[in-house]
């Protein structure tokens, strides 16, 4: 008797050890996957929200001091959030540092 509930304690001790291991494999992939995916959407919204009313600037053709004040005053006119012009802030900054 005493053996058997051993063995359903380790078992179930078993049973824990694998899905703690599952838990953290998923939270280690995840980051990587954020910030190109964040990317992607910078992009996205760049190419999408900011040629609607003129040629589309490339990212090297302001440094990254300027591109904050010009994003401030086309976030209205894009019809933006905060959030999209911080991904498309990312992205420009990413792809002149490229
Ligand atoms: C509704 C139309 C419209 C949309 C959408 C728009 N723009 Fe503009 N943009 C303008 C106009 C008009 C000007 C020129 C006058 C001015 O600077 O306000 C301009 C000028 C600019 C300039 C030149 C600024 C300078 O000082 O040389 C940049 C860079 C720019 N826009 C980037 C963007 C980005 C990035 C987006 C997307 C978030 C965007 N625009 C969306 C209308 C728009």
């Amino acid at each position: 008797m005493k053996s058997k509930q051993l063995i359903m304690l380790s078992l179930l001790f078993m049973l824990g050890c694998t899905t703690a291991k599952k838990v953290t494999s998923t939270t280690i992939t995840e980051p990587q996957k954020t910030p190109s995916d964040a990317l992607a959407q910078g992009k996205d919204l760049y190419e999408n929200r900011c040629a609607k009313c003129h040629k589309l600037y490339a990212a090297s053709d302001y440094n990254i001091q300027r591109w904050p004040r010009i994003l401030n005053s086309m976030q209205y006119k894009a019809k933006i959030t905060d959030q999209q012009k911080e991904l498309i802030l990312s992205y420009l900054s990413n792809s002149i540092k490229q």
